[in-house]
């Protein structure tokens, strides 16, 4: 093992839209683990919309990475050396906090035992993680789905979005997508949806949600503000729920007021609920959704799409594909050899 390992830090903070230069590749020296801390290799690393909060100067609901410090980031690994007695090496792990380095160090009960039987160990960053942690408490907690909804999903091929999409149709709902192209849109098809709009080429898109759904969205998971949010804001169903869970479509002026029209009318007129969705709320049950994602997983009836990257150099490239759509499922990034494979 080298003595050195490679590692990403924040270079600048973005004005506007961030590019690969406000990050900084450096080397750095190899990490050893102290008492109670774990040194692990990083096998699949995450790159997640989130992250555009985090380098934010701006006040978020978590706090943003400094100038010069390592990049936040998830992701799964193998335990090359331990000091903590319930991890030993060669245990797969995962953690919100392996940041964008080759190798990590952390105190063991910050590490989560992946266990390969569930899934592929790059799906604890992908249907049984964040994201499809995510569409699981989205669609069945705080947007209360029930058999018969019309559920509108935007970015709806996306690592959420996909997962949303099934568990709609597992639990008899009608899934539309909102998605960025052609063939966001036919794979969204393909995975049951019920109908989708290319919300880049539908000519207008307040008809086109009105289309897909004449009596309005029951449910709205709304992933990325923007447009499509008032599109959908115009097209409330009565008692209908809207989850505000994520905002890139804002990538470019997140410092900025959201300014646009209001919708308090139409809000009021449909007794509607906009509720706001921090996934960390429902940790206490994230044991009980992963085993559910895996069991679906398993039947066939929850399909997914990984968009897998290589090595390290790629990390700020394949974060950047999440902010212009060019990614086709979850955006992962694979920086060392998968012992499992
Ligand atoms: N609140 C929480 O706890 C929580 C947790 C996890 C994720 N999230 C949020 O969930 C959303 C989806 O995350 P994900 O991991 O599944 O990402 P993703 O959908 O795999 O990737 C991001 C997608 O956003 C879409 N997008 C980018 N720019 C856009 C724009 N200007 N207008 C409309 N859509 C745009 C693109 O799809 P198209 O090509 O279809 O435009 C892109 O593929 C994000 O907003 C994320 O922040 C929130």
């Amino acid at each position: 093992m080298s003595n050195e390992m490679k590692q990403w830090v924040l270079a600048s903070h973005p004005t506007g839209m961030p590019t690969a230069e406000n990050w900084q590749l450096q080397t750095a020296p190899m990490p050893e683990p102290g008492a109670g801390e774990v040194l692990t290799r990083a096998v699949y690393l995450s790159v997640d919309p989130y992250m555009r909060g985090r380098i934010s100067p701006r006040a978020n609901y978590a706090a943003g990475v400094g100038l010069g410090d390592v990049m936040h980031g998830g992701g799964v690994g193998v335990v090359v050396e331990s000091n903590d007695p319930a991890l030993k090496p060669g245990d797969i792990v995962e953690s919100f906090r392996f940041d964008w380095q080759e190798y990590n160090v952390q105190k063991g009960s910050a590490l989560r035992k992946v266990d390969p039987e569930m899934g592929p160990i790059h799906s604890a960053l992908s249907y049984l993680g964040l994201p499809g942690l995510t569409a699981y408490f989205t669609m069945l907690t705080a947007g209360e789905l029930k058999a018969g909804d019309d559920a509108v999903i935007s970015a709806a091929s996306g690592a959420v979005g996909q997962v949303a999409g099934q568990i709609a149709i597992i639990k008899g709902a009608r899934p539309i997508a909102v998605a960025g192209s052609d063939e966001k849109i036919a794979w969204c098809k393909e995975l049951g949806y019920a109908d989708g709009i290319n919300y880049k080429t539908a000519p207008d898109l307040t008809a086109a949600v009105k289309k897909a759904c004449p009596h309005g969205a029951d449910l709205f998971l709304d992933n990325t503000a923007g447009p499509i949010h008032d599109a959908v804001m115009r097209n409330l169903a009565e008692k209908s729920r809207t989850v505000i869970c994520g905002t890139v479509a804002l990538a470019d002026k997140f410092e900025e007021p959201d300014i646009g029209e209001r919708f308090l009318r139409n809000i009021m007129i449909a007794r509607a609920t906009i509720r706001g969705f921090i996934l960390f709320d429902h940790a206490d049950h994230f044991d009980q959704a992963r085993a559910e994602l895996s069991s679906w997983a398993k039947s066939g009836k929850l399909r997914h799409k990984e968009d897998m990257m290589q090595g390290i150099e790629s990390m700020p490239a394949a974060f950047l594909r999440l902010m212009t759509g060019a990614n086709m499922g979850k955006q992962l990034i694979q920086v060392s050899d998968d012992p499992t494979l």
